[in-house]
């Protein structure tokens, strides 16, 4: 935690064209300054600085606020650590507090460490980089198999910071050495190693690739072996330190990170070289995770960003294997996936030496298929039409489907899961229910061991693969109907004079009488009844009425606990009907979804325009409704 005192410390001393100014060129205008845009592709400056106002304002894609806001928005920071980056750039200390308690000395001195770690990390990069450009060895060594052999150019060379670690066993230690860095710092840093009262270099003879956090500061390295039928390995990397940790970091994400924001969507690819190769083809959003599995924390780092992800993996065996892991912990985290598959088993690396800038981003999206033609592809390539493969890959998609949250999503790849599959739609439906129950019972087994407590039973609607059509509508129905019974008599005030609960619902209904009917005939009858005595102005509950109320005693009066107090009773019965519309729609929606579905013939424009519409004014309702909430 930043104090209230030192947060007005900070904030004060900061300029704000200075902070932005770090990450986009201003030029001064008027009182203002101006800039191009960093959150869109623009040509025409638009987005503009105010140091006056300190606020700063983005035309081009509408964002704006003041710095910290843009820290926020523009480098992914938290509020806190927004504050942390700018008391750093302007040189103010801050005693940080932890839920009120400073930080203890324990924490300091790791801090402390930590700063070393990043310093030597730094020390290193720079150590590297000189060997590669100004020592003779590296020139030969390194150089020319990065520009001859591997393709590289010099500005990407240049903006990834590679280097090279000489053959000697102990340069770049001696030299740390020499600078004042302690043994044991640089043994913790994993570049140095002890062995029988020896040090030595970690990394030697290899082309560097140093490993950025998401602010630009060294982390680690991996190393590339320079020779292919040397007995070492292809690649070492840094072991892992308290700064460095393989699982936490994406290689590339620093130098991508501002495209990725820019193009909405990020490529994943397996290693150092395939992001370099794809940099220098143009194709500026891409990121690795270093050969190891893309784990939770990864598509955590990713999600900042977008959350639109194209896996392009290696086109061989392993790869592909990779791949397919993959695949369902991309969708169990709800982020949208699409594939590179291509022909002749290319890689990243391969593809962008074979294709020209222009013609390799159209390649990469005609050849990116979504999961199902995905496997469908790699089961047509590598499986023969035999029939317990399909099972499994049968099962698979159902998995992968099974994990999808966006009920729209769902519906769409059902459809071309049914195609694909040759099977009914409605069969995969119903296995997808009975896996769904099976996990949810597999899930309550565990939790009930655990807390061990008896198994509640749940409610059958959340065993449901798609909420039970029109459940929750049929639920503001009633409420609807308990509000016109009890309440139906009560005045609210409107323009010019009063009107009823009774009459307003009334109202309601006639006008939208067109496009809004209730789903129950149940809930149409009691209606026309209630209104009948409404427009009577009979109270309804005097039991006076002749009209055949036998339904009513199901609603079981008593049990009718409203949520809200009378007075807000008007602002209730404004939310009930802006809810009821809103789920209304989203069950035409579906209505109009499986209609599409169902018929072959459907006009595709069409369809999709009327959904375009109704969830245009689905949002709108939903934008009135968080008025009231
Ligand atoms: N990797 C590793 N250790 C290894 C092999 C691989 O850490 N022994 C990691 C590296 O990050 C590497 C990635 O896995 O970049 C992918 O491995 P691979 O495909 O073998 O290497 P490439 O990156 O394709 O390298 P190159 O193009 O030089 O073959
Ligand atoms: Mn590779």
């Amino acid at each position: 935690m930043i104090s209230y005192e030192e947060k007005n410390k900070i904030l004060s001393a900061v300029c704000i064209e200075e902070v932005i100014g770090d990450f986009v060129e201003l030029k001064k205008s008027g009182l203002n300054y101006r800039g191009l845009s960093p959150f869109s592709e623009e040509k025409n400056p638009s987005f503009i600085v105010s140091p006056i106002k300190k606020i700063w304002k983005d035309f081009s894609s509408g964002k704006g606020g003041d710095v910290i806001n843009f820290l926020m928005e523009h480098e992914r920071l938290n509020y806190v650590e927004s504050l942390r980056y700018l008391a750093h750039k302007y040189h103010i200390d801050i005693n940080e507090k932890v839920g009120g308690i400073s930080f203890n000395e324990k924490d300091r001195k790791r801090k402390q460490q930590e700063k070393i770690l990043y310093l030597m990390q730094d020390y290193a990069k720079n150590f590297f980089v000189h060997q590669l450009f100004l020592t003779q060895e590296g020139k030969k060594n390194g150089l020319c198999y990065l520009i001859n052999k591997r393709g590289f150019k010099m500005d990407v060379i240049k903006s990834f910071e590679l280097g090279y670690a000489p053959v000697s066993w102990t340069s770049l230690t001696r030299n740390a050495l020499k600078k004042g860095f302690k043994l044991q710092q640089l043994i913790s840093s994993g570049l140095t190693s002890y062995r029988r009262s020896n040090y030595f270099d970690c990394f030697r003879q290899r082309i560097m690739f140093p490993i950025h956090n998401l602010s630009g500061k060294i982390i680690g390295f991996g190393g590339r072996n320079i020779d292919d039928t040397s007995r070492y390995a292809k690649y070492i990397n840094s072991s892992e330190s308290s700064i460095f940790k393989k699982g936490e970091m994406l290689y590339g994400l620093f130098q991508s990170k501002r495209n990725i924001l820019k193009e909405n969507f990020c490529y994943v690819v397996e290693g150092y070289t395939d992001v370099m190769a794809l940099h220098q083809s143009g194709i500026k959003n891409v990121v690795s995770s270093s050969g190891t599995a893309l784990t939770i924390n990864h598509l955590r780092l990713i999600k900042k960003f977008t959350n639109n992800i194209v896996i392009f993996y290696d086109g061989d065996y392993s790869g592909i294997q990779a791949t397919l892991k993959l695949i369902e912990t991309i969708l169990d985290h709800h982020m949208n996936l699409r594939i590179v598959f291509l022909p002749d088993g290319e890689d990243p690396d391969s593809i962008s030496k074979k294709y020209s800038h222009t013609s390799i981003r159209s390649v990469l999206i005609k050849n990116s298929y979504h999961f199902i033609s995905f496997q469908q592809k790699i089961y047509e390539k590598f499986y023969l039409d035999d029939p317990i493969n399909k099972s499994c890959f049968t099962m698979k998609i159902l998995n992968g489907l099974s994990k999808i949250g966006n009920v729209f999503q769902k519906v769409f790849f059902l459809q071309e899961a049914a195609k694909i599959l040759n099977l009914r739609k409605e069969f995969l439906i119903s296995e997808l229910y009975k896996m769904q129950r099976k996990k949810q019972n597999l899930q309550k087994k565990k939790e009930s061991l655990m807390q061990k407590i008896p198994v509640k039973r749940q409610e059958r609607k959340k065993n449901c693969l798609f909420k039970q059509d029109g459940s929750p509508l049929l639920l503001i129905e009633k409420k609807i109907i308990k509000l016109i019974l009890i309440y139906g008599h009560k005045k609210l005030k409107k323009e010019g004079g009063t009107i009823t609960i009774g009459e307003k619902l009334l109202q309601f209904f006639q006008k939208k009488k067109q496009t809004i009917r209730f789903l129950s005939k149940k809930h149409e009858h009691l209606f026309s009844t209630v209104c009948s005595h409404t427009k009577n102005k009979k109270s309804l509950l005097d039991g006076k009425n002749n009209e055949p109320v036998h339904s009513l005693s199901t609603w079981n009066l008593k049990k009718m606990g409203f949520s809200y107090d009378e007075d807000h009773i008007e602002q209730y019965l404004d939310d009930l009907l802006l809810r009821y519309q809103s789920l209304y729609i989203s069950h035409i929606i579906k209505q109009k979804m499986d209609h599409y579905i169902m018929n072959k013939n459907s006009d595709r424009k069409f369809f999709l325009k009327t959904i375009m519409d109704l969830t245009h004014l689905k949002n709108e309702i939903l934008k009135k409704l968080h008025r009231y909430v």
